[in-house]
């Protein structure tokens, strides 16, 4: 295949033909610079109390609330397609529910149960915990409120989650991770970890997390938007500006000064600039949540037939690894995962 079958005279004098190298499929697989592989995912699950079907989300085709058994299944698929580590999020009954999220301090709640179930049938998939307050508050705000209800408690909210990374500790989970976004959140529970005896407890910071619009279907699948009666509840004061990209890697350096063993940023797609940044910023395995509303994006696209939806997926997570990300947290990750060689 050369450029001569052309008859006309018009000829290029190029030293460098850039495309020499992209003309075959042997030749560009050379030349490729990053992959996907299925090491890198970490698929997150949803888990609701009692024995019944799993129940579709609506606005995530393929993702589902599934009982702590039928979620210890999943996981065994996952380990047997070579998924490595699940995300847990819990969708708390609302009757369980109150201004406090008192029910994130159960030592027998949903997430703990299931934390034991997969540590018990699958021990070789890593398990991994959210510590925040958001499925747990009537309000659906990850903290506790003050008592005008317009901002969430710092201090006090850190002294919850605390106590929640204990409780995962114990129930044997692997890396904590903390969504949450208050100050100082990532030291303390460093200390009371390690005061508890969990030095080998890893923390999974979130720590670049913006106050974005692209969480809208996870806060249906965990139920916190209808909690508040809104999928626009406002994070503002606690989750990070998207206009602001220094400030991202401000308060991500401070996770790391904390004590985090893993950053993130979150959501991935439409913040590779920070991810590349903080790749820069930092030696520590970073990982980015393609969230919920990026999926139901690729989704809605593909089912109007505006997309294809096998490469708009693959694309997405490429440029996730290509902009600097080790791990991604996808929703996609079961079906990659089984498609990957
Ligand atoms: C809250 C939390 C959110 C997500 C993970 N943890 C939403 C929020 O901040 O309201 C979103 C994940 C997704 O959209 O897939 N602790």
């Amino acid at each position: 295949m050369n450029d001569s079958d052309h008859t006309e005279d018009f000829k290029l004098d190029l030293g460098r033909r850039p495309r020499r190298i992209r003309r075959t499929q042997a030749l560009r697989a050379l030349t490729q610079e990053n992959w996907l592989r299925r090491e890198d995912l970490i698929a997150p699950l949803f888990v609701i109390d009692g024995d019944g079907p799993k129940e579709p989300v609506g606005s995530m085709p393929g993702v589902f609330r599934r009982s702590v058994k039928d979620l210890v299944q999943e996981c065994r698929e996952l380990a047997e397609v070579g998924v490595r580590a699940v995300a847990l999020f819990p969708s708390i009954d609302p009757s369980l529910k109150d201004d406090v999220g008192s029910e994130a301090g159960n030592p027998d709640g949903l997430v703990l149960r299931t934390v034991k179930a997969i540590k018990n049938s699958v021990p070789e998939i890593a398990v991994i915990t959210d510590v925040a307050l958001d499925p747990y508050t009537s309000h659906g705000h990850d903290g506790v409120l003050n008592a005008t209800g317009d901002y969430v408690l710092n201090d006090e909210t850190v002294e919850r989650l605390c106590q929640m990374a204990v409780h995962q500790a114990i129930a044997g989970v692997d890396i904590v991770a903390p969504s949450d976004m208050m100050d100082g959140r990532v030291g303390a529970i460093r200390e009371i970890l390690d005061e508890a005896g969990f030095t080998n407890t890893a923390i999974m910071a979130y720590s670049a997390k913006f106050a974005s619009a692209y969480y809208g279907p996870f806060r249906e699948a965990v139920g916190s938007a209808g909690a508040a009666g809104t999928t626009t509840l406002n994070k503002k004061t606690y989750q990070l500006n998207p206009a602001n990209r220094r400030a991202a890697i401000a308060d991500a350096l401070l996770d790391e000064e904390e004590g985090a063993d893993f950053l993130m940023v979150k959501p991935a797609g439409p913040y590779l600039d920070i991810i590349r940044d903080l790749r820069e910023a930092s030696a520590l395995p970073l990982a980015a949540y393609q969230v919920s509303g990026e999926y139901a994006q690729i989704h809605a696209a593909s089912q109007l037939g505006w997309l294809d939806y096998e490469k708009s997926r693959d694309e997405s997570l490429l440029a996730i690894k290509r902009a600097g990300a080790d791990l991604v947290l996808t929703y996609f990750a079961r079906e990659v995962a089984d498609k990957l060689d």
